[in-house]
């Protein structure tokens, strides 16, 4: 029984096993910067964000995040995890991926951020184009109830009605809390909704790939 299966926007998540190690390592550096850090660059949300649309400003505050421990176990790990399950379902023409960017964001109470998506013009590294692909959420200390982040798809959405928008709120699953990695399509739309326990702190990572031109997409027999 064959069929072709379109890419699809997914979320995934998963408890980070050295969260520990990494909280100690990471939070300290972020409480010290944070009060000297101006808001965020986004004009509807209230959150303390080390994002920077000026590139050199940007690296600067986030240089600190530079890190083979970081980047392996809360982006490299898990990213190999959401391929080799997803890529058996649905396709895709990834050859090369790198972290593009990366920043720090502290909520206080009622902070929130607006709905948005990450994706973003393609660049050139080594030659290569590479697209924006996957974006990634760690969350790297919070004592709220639940979570925050809501992912929306918006309508037409295939198999359901047609004007509506579909949603997942992260709220409702108990295993999405500190110490969780959060992986998306860069392109997917969320938002954050206002914090009710001061002192959220996530860590945000995108995911840039070079595609494949060649490969041909491919037909499933059976899912
Ligand atoms: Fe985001």
């Amino acid at each position: 029984m064959p069929f072709f299966c379109f890419p699809s926007d997914f979320v995934y998540w998963d408890t980070v096993d050295k969260h520990d190690e990494l909280k100690s390592l990471i939070l300290p550096k972020i409480l010290a910067a944070k009060d000297g850090n101006k808001g965020n660059p986004w004009k509807a949300s209230i959150v303390n964000s080390s994002f920077d649309y000026d590139v050199g400003e940007h690296d600067k505050k986030n240089v600190m995040l530079n890190d083979l421990f970081i980047m392996e176990n809360i982006v490299k790990q898990p990213i190999n995890d959401v391929f080799s399950q997803m890529s058996k379902v649905y396709p895709h023409k990834i050859e090369d991926l790198f972290v593009k960017n990366w920043w720090w964001n502290v909520y206080e109470r009622g902070h929130f951020q607006e709905q948005h998506h990450h994706n973003g013009e393609p660049i050139e590294k080594d030659g290569k184009l590479f697209h924006p692909i996957l974006s990634v959420i760690y969350i790297l200390h919070d004592e709220n109830p639940s979570s925050s982040v809501l992912f929306t798809k918006t309508a037409p959405i295939p198999l359901h009605g047609t004007s509506r928008d579909l949603t997942f709120d992260t709220g409702d699953l108990s295993q999405v809390k500190e110490g969780c990695v959060l992986i998306f399509p860069s392109g997917l739309r969320h938002c954050v909704r206002p914090c009710s326990v001061p002192g959220r702190v996530t860590i945000s990572f995108n995911v840039y790939a070079k595609l494949c031109d060649q490969m041909e997409w491919p037909i499933r027999q059976n899912l």
